[in-house]
């Protein structure tokens, strides 16, 4: 069994400080650098866009995990990938033709993932496994950072491990939202691969943050 990937959640960090922050989690131990999306619309809720991202590159080497919850999404995958997004993903609520987003996002290079929200069946994907790369479990309504794990998310983590197991493709199979070292462990028995976290790591001080990335990691 590999290791579980941990993708902190720049949500978290302190904005005044995000370029130390996404250096000092990535000397910590962090696999991805998880950014969320948020548009005012789609959500209820106003992050960041592609200049941040932008501003952020040089700082890691770790791949960049770009979490849009906006819609349209469409018209901005070019310009996150450009500021040097590696993985993009996408809810399907965001745009009529989730497979051409998909497709669109491997043309530009980067990895295509699809994001489901709590009440979302997945089964949306049963017929484009072969354009996925990642798929995304959201364990909370998304919007806001530190809110309690949706236990009833499980069940949708078995039914996609068995999905992509079935499918036999190299796809990674992400969970997002109150993941902490206690609910970690029920991802991962679930089939989780990669457990995106802001809360949970970016607490009590850089000096923490390995402590933090070990403990999810059930280490
Ligand atoms: C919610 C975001 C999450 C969130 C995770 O919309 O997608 O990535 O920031 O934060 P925690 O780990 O605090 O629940
Ligand atoms: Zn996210």
């Amino acid at each position: 069994m590999s290791k579980t990937l941990i993708a902190p959640s720049i949500l978290a960090a302190d904005f005044a400080r995000l370029g130390e922050e996404v250096r000092a989690v990535q000397a910590a131990g962090a696999d991805w650098l998880h950014v969320d999306v948020m548009d005012g619309h789609f959500v209820p809720n106003i992050t960041i866009g592609p200049d941040v991202v932008k501003a952020l590159r040089p700082h890691v080497t770790i791949p960049i995990d770009v979490h849009l919850m906006i819609t349209p999404a469409d018209p901005f995958l070019d310009a996150f990938r450009d500021a040097g997004a590696d993985i993009l993903s996408v809810h399907p609520e965001a745009g009529p033709h989730l497979n051409r987003t998909l497709r669109h996002i491997r043309k530009i290079g980067a990895k295509a993932g699809v994001v489901f929200n709590p009440s979302t069946d997945p089964d949306v994907i049963e017929y484009m496994m072969d354009d996925v790369d990642l798929v995304l479990v959201m364990s909370v309504n998304p919007g806001f950072g530190g809110q309690s794990f949706m236990t009833s998310q499980l069940k949708k983590i078995e039914k996609l491990r068995a999905m992509i197991d079935a499918s036999g493709k190299d796809i990674q199979l992400e969970v997002d939202g109150g993941v902490t070292a206690l609910t970690a462990p029920q991802c991962i028995a679930a089939g989780a691969t990669a457990l995106v976290a802001g809360s949970a790591v970016f607490k009590g001080g850089a000096d923490a943050y390995a402590a933090n990335i070990r403990a999810l990691r059930g280490a």
